[in-house]
């Protein structure tokens, strides 16, 4: 089966309105649409630049995808500072991250709180980009692959076979996110190997084998082509070079 990459960038807390708005126009200016037929593009800022970068893509005709970084799982109510997946679908967001490894360290998000949130998204016709990955120690000790398959299984559980198919799985490990230790293609390939193994315990194999599964941690457009040659990497998410057009084209370029 051959998988159409998906190239994300996550801008993080980076970016106010003027500024996303400038990035996404740059973007668009050196886009082809014919690429899209070869790699799916998002980009994931943070939520009050979101109406105004789908707005440039929307000018432009672009139809590259616009995702959020988080969401909250509860249809509306008394949830003072979160955001609802209906208030996400009304602006144009197509994709949603779950479970980044910045909000389960330094927010507190759990396993669960990722499969609630999974779970509503698909509901709503959000596709999550679901992130797993692997500390330092957890690596050094030797057991990340039972680590990240465990993550996935969490993430996914309850969630049905149809529904699963829209989200994406990307496998972040912590120590190669912004670090500019890049895992090597053969450790990226290892894990995101084992993730697809995972996803097909799960459901049928011809659902593990047509969904995407990610890399991300230090992509650039230095090491991008050897990452996205392995067999089960099918496209990444990008941080720190997503912030400016031209890295983030030459990723774009990379995964067609
Ligand atoms: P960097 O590309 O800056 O390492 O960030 C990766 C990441 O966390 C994307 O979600």
């Amino acid at each position: 089966m051959t998988r159409k990459n998906l190239i994300a960038g996550n801008w993080k807390m980076n970016n106010t309105i003027g500024e996303a708005v400038v990035l996404a126009q740059e973007i668009s200016y050196d886009f082809y649409r014919d690429w899209l037929e070869l790699v799916d593009v998002a980009v994931c800022p943070p939520y009050v630049d979101l109406k105004p970068v789908v707005n440039v893509f929307e000018f432009d005709h672009l139809k590259v995808g616009v995702g959020a970084q988080n969401v909250y799982w509860e249809p509306k109510g008394a949830y003072t500072g979160e955001i609802s997946i209906e208030m996400l679908r009304e602006i144009g967001c197509e994709w949603c991250i779950v479970g980044h490894s910045e909000r389960r360290g330094l927010f507190g998000e759990t396993n669960e709180d990722v499969n609630k949130k999974v779970k509503a998204l698909v509901d709503g016709g959000i596709k999550p980009i679901v992130c797993v990955g692997e500390s330092l120690a957890v690596r050094d000790e030797g057991s990340y692959l039972e680590y990240v398959c465990a993550q996935v299984r969490a993430a996914f559980a309850g969630v049905d076979e149809a529904a699963a198919k829209s989200a994406v799985v990307a496998y972040e490990p912590i120590w190669a996110i912004g670090t500019g230790r890049t895992a090597t293609p053969e450790q990226a390939e290892e894990v995101c190997a084992a993730v697809r193994a995972t996803l097909a315990e799960i459901y049928a194999d011809k659902t593990a084998d047509a969904m995407r599964v990610l890399y991300g941690g230090s992509m650039n457009e230095g090491n991008a082509a050897l990452l996205l040659a392995e067999p089960d990497i099918d496209g990444g998410l990008i941080g720190g070079a997503s912030l400016k057009a031209k890295s983030f084209i030459e990723i774009v370029k990379a995964a067609m």
